[in-house]
């Protein structure tokens, strides 16, 4: 039907059809970026013939479909071709290891490689003779043991460092270190990379990469596996945590002697601190494009519709649009995460609104005609009058059990109202909350409120978000990726970012719209500016040779 049809996205990486999860790293080869996936080429749901699917693209948004490059076909991944990581090695070789799932469904570490470097698609694969190349140590459980990462080189003793996502008896996330020389013979370290201070459960897809401290360095090439620790680095551990399906990661340091990472504050350590994104976002992974000199991270947006949808459909997932990665220089806190810049190169028509006032409890309709795949970004100042006359309020304001957008405060919710129908009956809110706290200061909290997204049933809704730090003399910042059944929202330049699936039933094709609302009780605010670009839509081709699953 016409509803379900419309949620297919525009520009966000699609196979043509069926399931996909996590990203299985990427990496510039040849000319092209390879994206590596987690597929089940034959339903839209997750099960045990879960592949790798393979895509090549000359920019990250339009996309050849190539034939699949691992499929469970040997008794240790006849249970499903898990995650792992492909990578491309300082000395041009190209490694894929993988976690396969066992006829008894142990996890246990494999490795592939390409048949033919010379080929700029990376077409053929060929899994190693020795597969598998490790199973559980003594003291994990068989199903406690996946997805592995070739995360550093030894230059000294030509040792590659292997890091595996596990957890204890305790239930503490723990990540095990393996060296190698060949990627066929495995020494197991006694110490561990890090143990979670909380006993989060099993620790997914683990990350560990290097940014850059200072904004001069932050362009310099930073791959973690020729990278050595010293002045101006700092170190992410993230781990996609298993019992909460969130992405987490934490600032720290890392020591290459001891191989360990230590977090610089405890209290935010990997699994309860920072996320990567506040919504819908799980089983990201990193790589480094050495073409571009930056670090781009991907995640899968899973359904949050019923299963009988998907079905309908005939496909479930997407990947969000790739972000880059820098460390955040002013607020030295957190990370910016921000679409990569190819995305601009998308933009047609656009639609700028400059010093618009939004008063208490009021809505702007910007005039942007069909508004199902934008690019906005939105600047907005609040009353100083009014910030000032404003004692302590909602300090314990919280996004997800605020109630949403239609919660009224003094000096917010104020922001967007994306995929709305004329009625507002049908709305994504993409909003700032403005607090004053027992110490005086200002906490903006930036959420994202799907309770009104879709008069459909049976779709999770909820309130999503986090405190986002806003520093002196810096107005309120969004930028928001609109596309069909997707949004993907960056508060303060990519402090933190909040992504949603939504399934609007009125508000599509023609009728979807766009508004600037403000729903706080005493502040007037002004958007400042508003930029609305239309996003063109990415071709996929599929590549010809490719069996249609
Ligand atoms: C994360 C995950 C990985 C695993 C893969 C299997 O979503 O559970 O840990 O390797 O999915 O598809």
């Amino acid at each position: 039907n016409d509803m379900l049809r419309w949620q297919r996205t525009g520009f966000h990486f699609q196979p043509e059809k069926n399931f996909q999860a996590d990203p299985n790293a990427a990496m510039f080869y040849k000319g092209w970026y390879h994206f590596f996936y987690q597929y089940n080429p034959t339903g839209v749901a997750w099960d045990y013939t879960i592949s790798w699917g393979h895509a090549v693209s000359k920019d990250l948004l339009h996309w050849n479909y190539l034939p699949m490059a691992l499929r469970p076909d040997h008794w240790y991944d006849r249970k499903g071709v898990w995650s792992g990581y492909s990578t491309l090695l300082p000395d041009g070789r190209i490694v894929v290891l993988y976690t396969g799932g066992t006829k008894e469904l142990v996890q246990v570490q494999n490795l592939a490689v390409p048949v033919n470097l010379s080929d700029p698609l990376l077409l053929e694969w060929k899994k190693s003779h020795v597969n598998p190349i490790l199973v559980p140590p003594p003291g994990i459980e068989d199903h406690d043991f996946r997805d592995p990462f070739p995360v550093w080189y030894n230059e000294s003793d030509s040792r590659w460092h292997v890091v595996i996502g596990s957890k204890d008896p305790e239930h503490y996330g723990i990540v095990l270190i393996y060296t190698t020389k060949d990627f066929v013979n495995f020494t197991l370290l006694p110490n561990i990379l890090h143990s979670t201070k909380q006993p989060v459960g099993m620790l997914e897809c683990v990350d560990l990469f290097p940014v850059a401290t200072t904004d001069s360095r932050a362009n310099q090439a930073l791959d973690m596996t020729t990278m050595r620790p010293g002045p101006g680095l700092k170190y992410v551990l993230k781990a996609s945590m298993d019992d909460e399906r969130h992405d987490y990661y934490a600032l720290g340091s890392f020591d290459l002697d001891s191989f360990t990472f230590t977090p610089d504050d405890e209290t935010i350590d990997v699994g309860i601190g920072l996320r990567y994104d506040w919504g819908k976002f799980y089983a990201s992974k990193t790589f480094y494009d050495q073409e571009k000199q930056r670090r781009v991270l991907w995640g899968y947006v899973g359904e949050v519709d019923s299963k009988r949808d998907d079905a309908l459909k005939g496909w479930a997932s997407l990947q969000n649009i790739p972000r880059t990665i820098l460390f955040d220089t002013k607020t030295k806190s957190n990370l910016i995460l921000w679409p990569v810049e190819e995305v601009e190169s998308l933009r047609t028509i656009n639609k700028n609104f400059n010093s618009i006032p939004l008063y208490p409890g009021s809505t702007y309709q910007l005039d942007v005609g069909e508004a199902t795949q934008l690019d906005i970004v939105a600047e907005f100042e609040v009353d100083e009058k009014a910030i000032e006359a404003t004692a302590e309020a909602d300090v314990t304001y919280n996004c997800s059990t605020s109630g949403g957008a239609a919660n009224r405060g003094v000096l917010g919710p104020f922001g967007l109202l994306v995929l709305a129908n004329q009625e507002l009956s049908e709305q994504t809110a993409t909003y700032f909350y403005v607090s004053r706290g027992i110490d005086g200061n200002l906490r903006t909290h930036f959420c994202q409120d799907e309770l009104r997204s879709s008069k459909a049933g049976a779709i999770t809704k909820r309130v999503v978000g986090s405190t986002v730090p806003v520093l002196h003399g810096e107005t309120w910042a969004l930028r928001i990726l609109v596309d069909h059944s997707i949004v993907e929202s960056f508060a303060q330049r990519g402090r933190a970012v909040a992504t949603s699936r939504v399934y609007p039933t009125e508000a599509i094709y023609s009728s979807a719209r766009v508004f600037l609302f403000n729903n706080a009780t005493d502040a007037i605010v002004t958007a400042k500016t508003v930029n609305v670009w239309h996003i063109n839509s990415t071709y996929n081709h599929v590549f010809p040779g490719l069996v249609a699953p």
